[in-house]
């Protein structure tokens, strides 16, 4: 870990994470020895080839399961010390999804599936799930259900979904993968402009280069293990941090000291 990092504490800290799979007489380590951590609205992809751990990885980091050994950190709460019931209330309270099949509920509409993690949370607030959806667009589509929309359409449903608890942290799992190139830009936009309006940490796994490119950390998992932690090419030189790449909670402190007022 770097120690020059700034006092502020990691938001997300995976430490030393292993799981393994019994597969017949063989033990599968799927991921492996896996240790990071990320502060409040950092972004980070996770790249790797099929079957290298990468949803495993998000799965663990989210508490969706557990690990064999090793520990996560999450929003300064040791997930292997809390039962499902404290891992589910953490999840609604915290944590925002974004899934490559969008996971819509089929028979809501598009505003009554944004509403579904309010409504968990005992605070349903219909003019906050309207104003998101306009966010997304897609204000015109609100009592569509999700069969009468697009796979684009779908997603940033689910963009609104994964935001409206104004979540500290975001998961999410290949979220242009079912999308056309088009589409998936669109997507990826958005996502990156309310991970800085919201100051969510993002931590997403992708194939997708464009999207990568625009986090400030890439890791690559193969076979389990982080074979490569690094800053995307677009985002050098690291001594000069791009003004986009600021969170928005960075933006706001900034311009608060060049306000002479
Ligand atoms: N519940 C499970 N039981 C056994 N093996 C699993 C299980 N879940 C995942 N695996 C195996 O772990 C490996 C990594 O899977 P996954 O994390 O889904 O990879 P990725 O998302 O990188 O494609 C794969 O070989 C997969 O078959
Ligand atoms: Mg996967």
């Amino acid at each position: 870990m770097n120690t020059l990092a700034s006092p502020v504490p990691p938001v997300l800290q995976v430490d030393r994470l292993t799981k393994r799979y019994r597969s017949g007489e063989r033990l599968l380590t799927v991921v492996d020895d896996v240790s990071f951590s990320l502060g409040p609205g950092e972004t980070c992809s996770v790249l790797g080839p099929s079957g290298s751990g990468k949803t495993t990885l998000l799965g663990l980091c989210a508490g969706l399961d557990r690990p064999t050994s090793g520990s996560v950190l999450l929003n300064g709460q040791h997930l292997g010390g809390l039962d499902q019931d404290r891992l589910a209330e953490l999840r609604n309270r915290s944590v925002g999804f974004v899934f490559q099949t969008f996971q819509l509920v089929p028979t809501l509409t598009a505003l009554e599936n944004v509403m579904v993690p309010l409504e968990l949370r005992g605070k349903p607030s219909r003019a906050w799930a309207v104003e998101l959806l306009g966010r997304v667009g897609l204000e015109d589509r609100a009592h569509h259900y999700p069969v009468q929309l697009s796979g684009g359409e779908q997603q940033r449903v689910g963009l609104a979904r994964a935001f409206v608890n104004r979540p500290r942290i975001l998961f999410a799992d290949e979220p242009t993968g079912n999308l056309d190139a088009d589409t998936g830009e669109t997507v990826i936009e958005l996502l990156l402009e309310m991970n800085r309006d919201f100051g969510t940490m993002l931590l997403v796994v992708t194939h997708d280069l464009e999207l990568s490119g625009k986090t400030r950390r890439i890791l690559t998992l193969r076979g389990g293990r982080i074979t490569s932690d690094r800053v995307p090419d677009s985002l050098r030189p690291p001594g000069q941090v791009p003004e986009q790449t600021l969170s928005g909670a960075a933006r706001d402190s900034a311009a608060i000291e060049s306000d002479p007022a």
